[in-house]
């Protein structure tokens, strides 16, 4: 056994490597589980804030480079995660189960909230996490439509209600209490009481990320949930015109009026890539999102480029990230909203941190204890 590798001196080079997202070190942020040594061959455990982690490459190269000046030879990273929550207030107790919640939203309609809204929960629960789906467009829900679940009926016992499942989501809509396609012409008061519902009502259990598709607009409805729902923070989506543009600004503006945080902007329909020829065309323009990020001092979290198998997808109840697509794999839309999904969770990590402080400094003590 080289003679620099002891337990000690393992910690301390852990903890000279930060999380790139948080900024701290791994040892500190309590993410070192177990370490065993067995000759030059190092063997440990780490936690991460995520499953959906973008960056799990680059802190196993750290390790590894860092490990090695100590002789290690080998060194083998399992990953474990603990999603911690990033949200509070009274009706957080509502959903007690729930780690974090991310409202999908933009100004103008028919921009693909939906379609990033049901993606970003496949692609989620495809790396690991426990994953909800809340409908919270009460007039035109599309959520049951873009995961084939539109024939589900709800079930449940005692005024509890469970929610559906389909592509590893558990999901929660209007529709699944509707008989037909009659529209639902509700006031102000009602969706209130149903939102109120679905949060204090459905069996979510244990979730790590309850993504939330808001209505359209920045009208009474929308404003009033993104009051009514604790929320961890906001995911804007835009198309690159001027239009969509000026709504995703309202949206923005809207969040800000009611504290709640916007992790960024998506530009959706960003480029058209011409199934024949396989080139870009830009249809709505490009690079708008990243004007109002910049605009606005936020980030641009992805660019999901306009390609017909996302629609085929979301009519079918297929949606493009999941496994059930085929031939998923090959659509660059499908890998731009995975790695917006990655994107996104590292965003809810960082929110999530101050929240975690305070646990994490007692669990350093613990992690160095375990290691010794
Ligand atoms: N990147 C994309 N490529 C191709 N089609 C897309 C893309 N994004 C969305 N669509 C399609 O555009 C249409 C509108 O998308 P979606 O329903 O997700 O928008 P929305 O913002 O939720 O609309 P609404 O405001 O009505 O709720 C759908 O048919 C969807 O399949
Ligand atoms: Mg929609």
């Amino acid at each position: 056994m080289p003679e620099l590798l002891t337990n000690e001196n393992i910690m301390s080079a852990l903890g000279r490597i930060k999380d790139p997202e948080i900024g701290r070190d791994l040892v500190s942020l309590g993410m070192v589980k177990r370490v065993e040594i067995d000759g030059s061959a190092v063997d440990l455990t780490v936690e991460l804030t995520t499953p959906a982690c973008p960056l799990k490459a680059t802190i196993e190269n750290d390790i590894t480079a860092e490990l090695s000046t100590l002789g290690a030879s080998i060194v083998r990273v399992d990953w474990a995660s603990n999603v911690k929550r990033s949200f509070g207030g009274p009706a957080a107790d509502l959903i007690p189960g729930v780690r974090n919640t991310i409202a999908v939203a933009s100004g103008k309609g028919g921009v693909g909230k939906t379609t990033v809204a049901v993606n970003l929960a496949v692609s989620l629960a495809r790396d690991g996490a426990r994953v909800g789906l809340l409908d919270a467009d009460i007039t035109g829900p599309n959520v049951p439509l873009m995961m084939g679940t539109t024939g589900a009926h709800v079930t449940g016992v005692g005024g509890r209600v469970n929610p559906v499942v389909s592509h590893g989501v558990q999901m929660m809509s209007i529709q699944y209490f509707l008989t037909g396609d009659a529209p639902v012409i509700w006031r102000g008061p009602l969706i209130h009481s149903a939102i109120q519902q679905f949060l204090r009502d459905v069996e979510w259990g244990e979730l790590d990320y309850l993504i939330i598709d808001l209505p359209p607009g920045t009208g009474d409805a929308a404003l009033s949930l993104s009051q009514l729902i604790p929320l961890s923070g906001a995911v804007v989506v835009t198309t690159p015109q001027e239009v969509s543009l000026a709504d995703a600004r309202k949206a923005i503006g809207m969040f800000n009026k009611v504290n709640v945080r916007t992790f960024g902007v998506v530009e959706n329909m960003s480029g058209f890539i011409c199934p024949n020829c396989r080139e870009e065309h830009d249809i709505f323009g490009s690079g708008g999102g990243a004007k109002i990020a910049r605009e606005l001092e936020l980030e641009v979290l992805g660019r999901i480029p306009l390609e017909p198998a996302v629609r085929t997808g979301g009519d079918a109840g297929v949606p493009i990230t999941s496994p059930q697509y085929p031939g998923g794999e090959q659509s660059v839309a499908a890998r731009a909203l995975r790695e917006l999904a990655r994107t996104v969770a590292g965003r809810v990590s960082v929110a999530a941190a101050p929240f975690a402080s305070a646990a994490a400094s007692a669990s350093v003590a613990g992690a160095a204890a375990a290691a010794r």
